[in-house]
């Protein structure tokens, strides 16, 4: 089985960025855990500041041969209509992921316009977040 874990704008800067929201760890640390907490399952690992690129990359991940997608878009989650859209066309499942717990945040966090074409949200608990998302996936694809 093989997953795409993409990330969106600002994911980059996961580690440096507000630490005590986001935790201390990269996202290249992050990635390397979570292949080595699922050795058995190939991954993809993809990051883009371009609302564009990630689309793009919703768009072309079952050509890929991905099974299912693990995505933080960042604040593209609460207002990208058009990535909504690439996620609806794809016939494979996506789990949105948030490191923070955004309903515990300012206002406009607590509305994601992805949710609703997600098979589910994981949001919440840092880089565990990703691992529980992976675990998820696994279970529903049971390959
Ligand atoms: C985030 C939450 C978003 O509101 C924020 O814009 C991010 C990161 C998270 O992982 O907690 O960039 O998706």
């Amino acid at each position: 089985m093989k997953l795409l874990v993409a990330n969106g704008p600002n994911l980059n800067l996961t580690g440096t960025r507000e630490p005590q929201i986001y935790g201390s760890d990269t996202l290249a640390v992050i990635n390397s855990q979570l292949q080595q907490n699922f050795p058995a399952l190939k991954f993809e690992f993809f990051q883009t500041n371009s609302e564009g690129d990630l689309i793009d990359k919703i768009q072309s991940a079952e050509g890929e041969g991905c099974d299912g997608v693990v995505l933080n878009a960042g604040a593209l989650s609460h207002y990208s209509y058009a990535l909504r859209d690439a996620i609806a066309a794809l016939k494979k499942p996506v789990v949105e992921v948030h490191l923070s717990q955004v309903f515990a945040r300012e206002e406009f966090r607590r509305t994601s316009v992805i949710s609703e074409v997600c098979r589910g949200t994981v949001t919440g608990f840092g880089k565990h977040s990703y691992f529980a998302a992976v675990f998820a996936l696994n279970g529903i694809l049971g390959k």
